[in-house]
């Protein structure tokens, strides 16, 4: 039932609000104490001697990996690696000891997450030394699926069904997960302190209210920002750092439900190719959040502008950020927390360009719901 909204993707970016509250409410309840800042449905023994983590996936689940990696390095201390499951099958790379293998697939199907996760199991459990052993967790929304009988752990998102072809809720379902393992790795790592563990816990309770103010406003911004896209042939999205992946997720919605082509790029890596395809018919999104890479960022949009490319900044409002011609505004938050945020936007451009080319955005062509078939 898509209730009001004209399509089931609209839906589910409007549900985000409540199925942030409610994975807050299961994992981040008022009085946990220091030692533990997150609930998670492990033990101990799920977290003794981790000391890499791997992880596999394909499409949206593999850009929420990639902020899921960023957070696991730079917050948790822990090296981490992100595959397509399609190429790890086929080149996966030398074993390492004490690998935390991790399957992330909203719909517990994708076939080859699944035959990359099995692959993996099998050629650990030949090897003879016990720091070699198969450790793996499924990150996903079907707690039933082929995904959970597969592999011993799971950490449901509870995101609720998604119909939309588009992922959406489930991308910020899986990210939160990331955000949870994150805090519980920190904990043990001791990379962090408790203050700034119980900071980012914090700040993850204020993210449904965030994002309720957040979808009400740029429903409205990407709707009147979509007319724009009549013509658009061709769209570049920049980030960096936490924020790259999020610039590959505007750029794989659009191109999935639009038929625009998109790409994403880290944006310091514009000036070795990329830069070459701007003009004025190429608008440019970046990613604009104050933090490690702001100013960075931002001289990168400059050097777009001086091609003639119209900017979009996903950016909050204010002096630093006038460059931009259209602005998407969101909150100043902690950069670790920004992708919760700085995605939504992305999401309703999407939806709002698409359904203004009046197309069939929950089936688009050629693309299922879950990809069963390698
Ligand atoms: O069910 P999964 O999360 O394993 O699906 C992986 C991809 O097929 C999926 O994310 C696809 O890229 C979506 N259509 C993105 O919106």
């Amino acid at each position: 039932d898509k209730r009001e909204f004209r399509h089931f993707m609209l839906k589910e970016i409007h549900e985000q609000p409540e199925t942030a509250a409610l994975w807050v409410s299961r994992h981040l309840p008022e009085g946990l104490p220091a030692s533990m800042p997150v609930a998670l449905p492990f033990d101990e023994a799920f977290y003794a001697g981790i000391e890499r983590i791997e992880i596999l996936a394909c499409g949206t689940s593999r850009h929420a990996a990639l902020v899921g990696a960023h957070l696991l390095e730079q917050f948790a201390g822990l090296p981490t690696a992100v595959h397509y499951a399609s190429e790890f099958r086929y080149a996966p790379p030398p074993l390492a000891p004490n690998t935390l293998t991790i399957g992330v697939t909203q719909s517990g199907e994708t076939a080859d997450t699944l035959a990359a996760l099995a692959m993996e199991a099998q050629r650990r459990c030949a090897h003879p030394d016990p720091a070699y052993a198969s450790r793996q967790l499924g990150v996903t929304n079907r707690p039933e699926s082929s995904l959970s009988r597969q592999v011993p752990h799971i950490l449901d998102i509870g995101a609720g069904v998604e119909v939309g072809v588009a992922a959406t809720k489930t991308f910020t379902g899986q990210l939160l997960a990331f955000y949870g393992l994150a805090m519980a790795f920190a904990t043990r790592s001791g990379s962090r302190s408790a203050a700034e563990i119980q900071t980012l816990a914090d700040e993850l309770r204020m993210l449904p209210q965030q994002l309720q103010e957040l979808v009400s406003l740029h429903d409205q911004r990407s709707e009147a920002l979509a007319h724009r896209f009549a013509e658009t042939q061709d769209v570049i999205f920049l980030g960096r750092g936490i924020n790259y992946p999020i610039a590959l997720e505007g750029a794989l919605k659009l191109k999935e439900i639009s038929y625009i082509h998109a790409e994403g790029y880290p944006a310091g890596e514009m000036k070795h190719g990329p830069i070459a395809l701007l003009d004025a018919h190429v608008p440019v999104v970046s990613i604009a959040v104050p933090g490690t890479v702001f100013e960075k960022v931002l001289s990168n949009a400059q050097e777009a502008k001086a091609r003639d490319a119209r900017l979009i900044g996903v950016a909050p409002e204010g002096p630093d950020t006038a460059l931009f011609d259209d602005l998407l505004p969101v909150p100043e938050v902690s950069e670790w927390l920004s992708p919760l945020l700085t995605v939504v936007p992305m999401q309703l451009l999407s939806y709002h360009i698409a359904a203004h080319r009046g197309l069939d955005v929950d089936q688009p062509r050629n693309l299922a719901k879950s990809v069963t078939v390698e």
